[in-house]
């Protein structure tokens, strides 16, 4: 049996550097708890809770001074419930995330309709949302899109992060045809896009693929989209004991990607256990 790991997989910048963050800023004088849990991942979630890291869901419940955002970003009125808490926030949310923020801020107080292309459950979309002071719509198809008022006069379309290059061209193209002015703003994260391309790559050339991540994680799922497009033994694992249940029969060629929010020794230690396999 070949192994193959996608070009790019695993952890992105963004969620890197809040990880790093966290890691480096906790301590026996600094602690805290982060608003959310800080990546999709529940191993790594646990390992933080190891150090004293635990989530909350509510700012009410913060058992210190201090609380960290996650990479996916908050609405703004977080800064404020935080402030008139007294907390102070360490500031995780990823760069790219926040210049989305200051996209839906911007135009919303030019009086432009805010449209974001994605999950309107997503913690990233909801954050968003609360950045845009008007009207906003969040659309997640092109049947979506297709329902939109069409007296929209302008507005600025933005893009979750984790979202296919294929969904935006597609609400994009439906979105065009009935706003004239459209400032467009594709904001698909870089490190999605090779991920995907890359398992998409990889996908199309072996027997099987392994999609390692956070069975909550948009990206991970999303990876598991484009794969299976091309390889139909495609599996979304997120541990290694997942790999006991899967039937390898005959396969030569496994392919392996990860997530943007799963760790290295996740991948390392399921890369491990395969090879030991065959
Ligand atoms: Fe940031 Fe892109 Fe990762 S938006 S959190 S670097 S997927």
């Amino acid at each position: 049996m070949e192994i193959y790991i996608a070009k790019e997989a695993g952890f992105c910048f963004g969620v890197k550097r809040a990880i790093d963050l966290a890691l480096k800023t906790s301590n026996e004088e600094v602690k805290f708890n982060t608003f959310g849990e800080i990546i999709h991942n529940k191993q790594v979630v646990s390992k933080l809770q190891e150090q004293g890291i635990n989530p909350i869901e509510d700012l009410r419940e913060a058992q210190y001074e201090n609380i960290f955002v996650r990479s996916h970003g908050v609405p703004k009125k977080f800064y404020e419930e935080a402030e008139a808490l007294g907390l102070h926030i360490i500031e995780g949310t990823c760069p790219y995330v926040k210049k989305i923020h200051k996209l839906a801020e911007k135009y919303s107080q030019l009086g432009y309709t805010i449209i974001i292309v994605g999950d309107v459950n997503h913690p990233e979309v909801v954050g968003i949302q609360g950045w845009a002071e008007g009207i906003i719509y969040v659309v997640n198809s092109k049947e979506e899109a297709e329902n939109l008022p069409k007296n929209i006069e302008k507005a600025c379309i933005v893009a979750q992060t984790t979202i296919t290059g294929e969904k935006w061209e597609q609400v994009l193209s439906e979105v065009q045809l009935h706003i004239n002015d459209l400032i467009i703003e594709n904001t698909i994260c870089e490190a999605t896009r090779v991920r995907q391309l890359a398992a998409e790559e990889l996908s199309k050339e072996v027997d099987m693929m392994l999609v390692i991540g956070g069975k909550h994680s948009s990206n991970s799922i999303k990876l598991y989209e484009v794969c299976k497009k091309h390889c139909k033994n495609t599996y979304h694992i997120e541990t290694i004991n997942e790999i006991q249940m899967i039937n390898f029969g005959n396969c030569d060629k496994i392919g392996i990607t990860a997530g943007a929010s799963t760790p290295d020794w996740i991948i390392n230690e399921i890369l491990n256990a395969l090879k030991k396999m065959h």
